[in-house]
Order: C-alpha cells, then structure tokens, then sequence
C-alpha cells in the first residue's frame, strides 16, 4: 500500500494547489491513502466543514490538524460529526473531537495518529504517553499506523520517531512549513521524515505575507498575519507499507514549486 501525506495546506493558495495537483500525484503515483493536514486551511486558521469536505471529496481519505485547530470557531459545530477529522490526541480528556481515525483501502485498515508537541507550544498533555495510548488502541485494529506527530522542535520530533521505530509505520512532522530532507527509514522499519513542509504561498514567511512577519520581528508589535498571494508550492511526502507487516519500505519527498517543477 502506498500513502501520500501532503503537508500544512494553508489558505486558498494552498487549496488550490490540492485542486489542481492532487489528481496529477494520483496519476503518477498511485497512492492508496492520502491524509492532508489543514489545520491551516481556513485563512492559514484552522478548518470549515466545507473545505474538509471538499478534501475528501477531492480524494482525501482523512484530514489532520495541529495547535490551530481551534481557531476557526466552526469546528466546534462539526469536528464531532467529522468521522475522518482527527486532532492532536494529547488535548486534555473534555476535549472535542478524537485523536485517531481509520480508514480502510481494499479490506485494510488504517490507522490514522495526531499527536502534538509541547516544546515551545501549549503546554498540553505527554504526547509521549498519549501516543502509546493511541498506538496500544490501534494495535487491537490494524499493523498500518500513521502518525503527524505535529511538533516545533526539531529535537522533540526526532525522539518521537525513535520512540515509536518499530512500532508504527511512519512518524512525520507538521507544523514548521518547511520540509526537511532527513526522510528516512529507521532501522526497526518506521518511515520518518522531520517535517513534510506546507502547501501554500511559495514566497512567503511559512505562508503569510512578508512585511508583517518583518515588522513583528523588527518592532514586536502585534501585527496581523494574513495568507500571502503569488507562487504556490505544493509539499508531501509518499510512502511505501508492507501490507502484511505494517512496516515502511521506502518514504519519498514530494516537493512541487517553481524551483522544483512536477513532471506527469
Ligand atoms: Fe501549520
Ligand atoms: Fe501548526
């Protein structure tokens, strides 16, 4: 089984790029399970029951989020009812929505894991901890477990994708919109990747318009971040799964921009 993870998708900019490139990555390579994270789909805020409707309908099989997943007040009104919606799991106990989803390709279930870091974000639950929770519900279901492990630190990632080597079918990262190229197999069989990167605005800072986020860094006024408009980039990563051991045979970048252009 093959599965195709894109990376933060934020604003129009971003939706557009699912739009139009989705189809194409599907018609080259064929993956069987394609996740998007959008917790910045909305405006580069959070999600709407539109746009992760239309994710699904334009051929996603489950939608992730990350510590923008409240910033859109409508998902309070869905994220119940969104059976393949899933938030980061180590959010207290009261909280709505859930922190693993399934879906299923040809009989075969898969497990789908969000989990957030805590270095340099809300000081939430261990999601450590929470992730062996999950990882032991999972088990009961499915060998295929698939885990955003949504995180700041480069240090905080690597040590999940350690920690779970061997016990899941891949760790990678969101959050930092900036792909990294340590995609890898960890030695027990765990595709592993530090960030996916984003889909997005191309010549952005992490997808919002430049002068704001350099007048922040500047003065430290509050200023307002919106979705920057121009090029488009579109990042994720395709993994390859034994079907029967649920381990990870190869995990490739996906990369589209105008640097880095997409051949059918
Ligand atoms: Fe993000
Ligand atoms: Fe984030």
């Amino acid at each position: 089984m093959k599965i195709l993870f894109i990376g933060d998708v934020v604003g129009s900019p971003g939706r557009d790029m699912v739009s139009e490139y989705l189809p194409k990555i599907k018609s080259k390579f064929h993956p069987h399970i394609t996740i998007i994270n959008g917790e910045n789909a909305a405006g580069g805020k959070g999600i709407t029951e539109k746009i992760y409707r239309n994710f699904l309908s334009s051929g996603a099989q489950a939608v992730t989020l990350g510590n923008h997943t409240w910033d859109n007040r409508e998902i309070f009104e869905f994220i119940d009812s969104a059976k393949y919606l899933v938030r980061p799991g180590n959010y207290p106990d009261d909280t709505p929505g859930k922190g693993i989803v399934y879906c299923n390709y040809n009989g075969l279930e898969v497990a789908i894991i969000n989990i957030q870091g805590r270095t340099f974000l809300p000081s939430i639950d261990c999601p450590f901890n929470k992730v062996d929770e999950l990882i032991m519900e999972a088990k009961k279901k499915t060998s295929i477990i698939f885990v955003d492990f949504h995180a700041e630190a480069t240090s905080e990632k690597q040590a999940m994708g350690w920690y779970l080597d061997g016990r899941v079918t891949a760790v990678v990262g969101t959050h930092t919109h900036v792909q990294t190229a340590d995609n890898r197999i960890l030695p027990n069989g765990t595709a592993y990747i530090t960030d996916v990167g984003m889909t997005g605005p191309y010549d952005g800072i992490l997808g919002v318009e430049r002068s704001a986020v350099i007048k922040r860094f500047k003065t430290s006024l509050p200023v307002r971040f919106e979705v920057t408009s121009g090029r488009t980039q579109l990042n994720a990563v395709l993994i390859d799964v034994n079907d029967k051991t649920g381990k990870a045979e190869a995990i490739k970048r996906v990369l589209i921009n105008d640097d880095h252009p997409f051949f059918e």
